[in-house]
């Protein structure tokens, strides 16, 4: 009798359990990820690969925060992933100054962070993983030169001045067109945006009687640039070179013939999963992560573009 009614008991407590199948492990781990901004298409792709490469990992589970492209904000969101005892962040942050002090806040009281395409300030966090915007603005300008035959008027729409990848992709770029005839005659800062590029690129219009080409830093800049050039009647006799050559988006272009060349970005989502699993499990990592870059222009696309070699 007793026994029947341990079964019994037993049975009923197996059957109010939650159903856990007997792969699935419990999340020993919570990531808190902070995004500078979900409302250009390369970072909604950013977000998608870290949660693809988290999907894989049922040991880490994924809290994601929009910082809606404000740096207040996104400096809340550490303060809170610190309140919250996170074990580990990655940030992609809007601008490297305001967002340095919240970084070392969270690296100094042992919380790993990892710092995902744009850099902080100074060396308080754990591991920074982008590609290399210098050399990447670099090879655009060799590329630029090149194309145009060694000089040239050109329109440079410039990402947001305060984020490293535009200060690099600007001086890396001047570096490429050293020693050429290639002349910037117009520059602005478009701060990422291809609204804000598309009016800067009016005003390039209305200036400038000849424009040979556009080096955008990213590809929603040079587009923007194309659609105005498009409703002055004038993009057939301009280039437009972009940055970040996500397959939905720059790539299109360049299969369209919109862009001539787009340089790639990648995410880095993947890697800074892979990287977070190692530091989590006491695993060193190194403290940079620099990521490969193709360009894909119009005859090299068909073949998956082309690895930038300097
Ligand atoms: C998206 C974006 C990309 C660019 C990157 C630089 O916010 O502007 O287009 O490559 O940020 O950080």
């Amino acid at each position: 009798m007793t026994r029947h009614f341990v079964s019994l008991a037993l049975l009923l407590a197996l059957l109010a359990a939650p159903h856990c199948p007997a792969s699935a492990q419990q999340s020993t781990w919570t990531i808190g990820m902070s995004q500078c901004n979900l409302g250009e298409p390369w970072r909604v792709q950013m977000n998608a690969d870290l949660k693809k490469a988290a999907a894989a990992h049922p040991e880490i589970r994924m809290v994601f925060k929009d910082a809606q492209n404000d740096a207040l904000r996104q400096n809340a969101h550490v303060e809170e992933f610190i309140k919250a005892g996170v074990n580990l962040i990655v940030i992609s942050p809007k601008e490297a100054a305001p967002l340095t002090a919240p970084v070392a806040a969270a690296f100094r009281i042992g919380i790993p962070v990892i710092v995902l395409d744009r850099r902080v300030l100074g060396q308080e966090y754990t591991c920074f993983i982008g590609a290399d915007n210098k050399r990447i603005g670099r090879a655009a300008g060799r590329w630029i030169a090149n194309h145009l035959g060694g000089k040239g008027k050109i329109v440079e729409l410039k990402g947001l001045m305060t984020s490293t990848p535009g200060q690099d992709r600007h001086s890396g770029f001047i570096d490429g067109i050293k020693g050429s005839a290639v002349e910037v005659v117009f520059e602005a800062d478009m701060r990422w945006l291809e609204p804000i590029a598309r009016k800067e690129m009016e005003s390039a219009l209305a200036r400038y009687s000849v424009i040979d080409l556009v080096y955008a830093h990213n590809d929603p800049g040079a587009h923007g640039a194309y659609l105005a050039a498009k409703a002055a009647g004038r993009e057939k006799s301009i280039t437009f070179v972009g940055i970040d050559a996500l397959p939905q988006e720059g790539q299109m272009y360049v299969k369209q013939g919109i862009l001539s060349a787009s340089f790639e970005y990648p995410t880095g989502g993947r890697e800074a999963i892979d990287t977070a699993l190692k530091i989590l499990r006491g695993e060193k990592v190194p403290r940079e992560i620099t990521l490969e870059s193709r360009v894909f222009t119009g005859p090299n696309i068909g073949r998956g573009g082309e690895w930038l070699k300097e």
